[in-house]
């Protein structure tokens, strides 16, 4: 096959030479026979160093040293692994470099000669693009984990710090719970410091009030002693030294009382427990009030059991009992008998002062232990309301009780229960 059967096509040719994909045409030994200038531009040839040429040498290896054999094996068998197929492969530059080609090929007879034509086109920019699109597919993938994992980072960070705000805050609950419990407790002071103040102030305005009558009996006894100076008249002084007595003695009771409580309500009073024998204990007891007695009153103690011995406090335990008894007298009129009884029950021992004195109205009971509570029968009576209350506490403080009976105008009835 020469060149002239093209060359009477020429028109055809010029098409051909100048089509973008390149063209080559083999005969069926595999040598080139003619290509167009696109195979010259692909492969960095002029068409005079490949023409006549094996094709295989435009193939790297293996294609290159097998493409006889492709070529015999069609022949032979015309089996077609690539004639009117197409596909790609990879093509050798003159450089020796390679690169991609989709390959379509094409078997053709001239005069009964068999010639193949292949059409080459070049992948490089198509696989380039193909290569960036990977890159950038990779990078952005790359980016895609980077930023995934910066992410995770500052949500581990926020976690952490999510936690770290939580146990500050419970910290701090739990900082503003002891601290609400501390202001309640200084609200608790503070109330007991109010309340003591008060207490105090009512004190003194009763006490100013309570003093005067004492003091004022004090002051025209004395002048009348003064008075009495004849021998005869010691009846009269007597009589006016007693009411002396009597006057001071309220007047220390009102002092008592107050400094008692106040030390009762400040916590400051303590027991000390020890062993007392009730039936001397109480005989000293009566022979102290026998000098605050009123005309013609006296005291019977009742006590059976003469050798009975208590654990208790012994102050707690006579002040209390003072105070009952001297309410018994105060509270009773003159010649009347005030009944002492110790009565011995199964785990306590009660204390038992009876009077038939004024006795405590019905509706006003309740009130008696409240402080400064005085019942509307007693306002012309001296004393400032504040016994009863501070028996109360001092029972509070040995683990005994102090309850009453009591009918208005007939009498009344105050036990202590001290437990054994
Ligand atoms: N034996 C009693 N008979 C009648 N009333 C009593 C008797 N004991 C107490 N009371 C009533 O109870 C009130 C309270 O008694 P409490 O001993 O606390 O106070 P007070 O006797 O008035 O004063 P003081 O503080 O001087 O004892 C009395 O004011 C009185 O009304
Ligand atoms: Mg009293």
């Amino acid at each position: 096959m020469d060149k002239r059967i093209f060359e009477q096509g020429q028109t055809l040719w010029s098409v051909l030479d100048t089509a973008i994909d390149g063209i080559i045409i083999i005969n069926e030994r595999g040598i080139i026979q003619i290509v167009n200038q696109a195979v010259e531009k692909m492969f960095d040839y002029h068409a005079q160093e490949i023409i006549s040429k094996n094709i295989s040498m435009l193939m790297p290896s293996p294609d290159h040293e097998r493409h006889d054999s492709y070529l015999s094996n069609h022949i032979r068998t015309g089996e077609a692994k690539i004639i009117g197929i197409g596909r790609e492969v990879t093509a050798l530059a003159k450089s020796g470099k390679t690169f991609p080609i989709r390959l379509a090929v094409s078997e053709v007879f001239i005069n009964d000669n068999r010639y193949f034509t292949g059409i080459l086109h070049d992948l490089s920019a198509q696989k380039h693009a193909e290569e960036q699109l990977l890159n950038l597919t990779y990078e952005l993938e790359n980016k895609v984990q980077l930023r995934t994992e910066e992410l995770g980072e500052v949500v581990n960070k926020l976690l952490s710090v999510n936690k770290q705000l939580q146990t500050e805050i419970a910290e701090r609950i739990e900082i503003e719970r002891e601290l609400k419990i501390n202001e309640e407790k200084m609200q608790i002071l503070l109330d007991r410091e109010k309340e003591l103040n008060q207490m105090k102030s009512r004190f003194v305005s009763m006490a100013s009030h309570e003093f005067r009558t004492p003091l004022s009996t004090i002051l025209s006894s004395a002048a009348l002693i003064d008075k009495y100076v004849l021998e005869g008249q010691q009846d009269k002084r007597s009589k006016h030294v007693y009411k002396i007595k009597n006057a001071v003695t309220n007047l220390t009771n009102i002092l008592n009382d107050f400094l008692s409580l106040e030390k009762l309500e400040e916590g400051l009073v303590g027991t000390k427990m020890e062993v007392i024998h009730v039936n001397s204990f109480c005989q000293e007891l009566v022979e102290e009030m026998n000098s605050i007695l009123k005309q013609g009153q006296r005291i019977e103690l009742i006590c059976l059991d003469n050798e009975m011995e208590i654990v208790s406090d012994t102050r707690c335990l006579y002040n209390s009992m003072i105070n009952l008894m001297s309410n018994a007298i105060k509270y009773s009129d003159e010649d009347q008998v005030i009944r002492f009884e110790i009565q011995l029950q199964e785990d306590i021992i009660e204390f038992k002062i009876k009077d038939d004195g004024i006795g405590i109205p019905a509706d006003e009971q309740s009130k008696l232990f409240t402080r400064f509570y005085r019942a509307r029968n007693a306002t012309n009576i001296q004393g400032t309301g504040l016994g009863l209350h501070i028996v109360s506490r001092y029972m509070d403080l040995i683990g005994g009780n102090v309850r009453f009976k009591s009918d208005e105008g007939v009498g009344s009835e105050f036990t202590l229960e001290i437990p054994l």
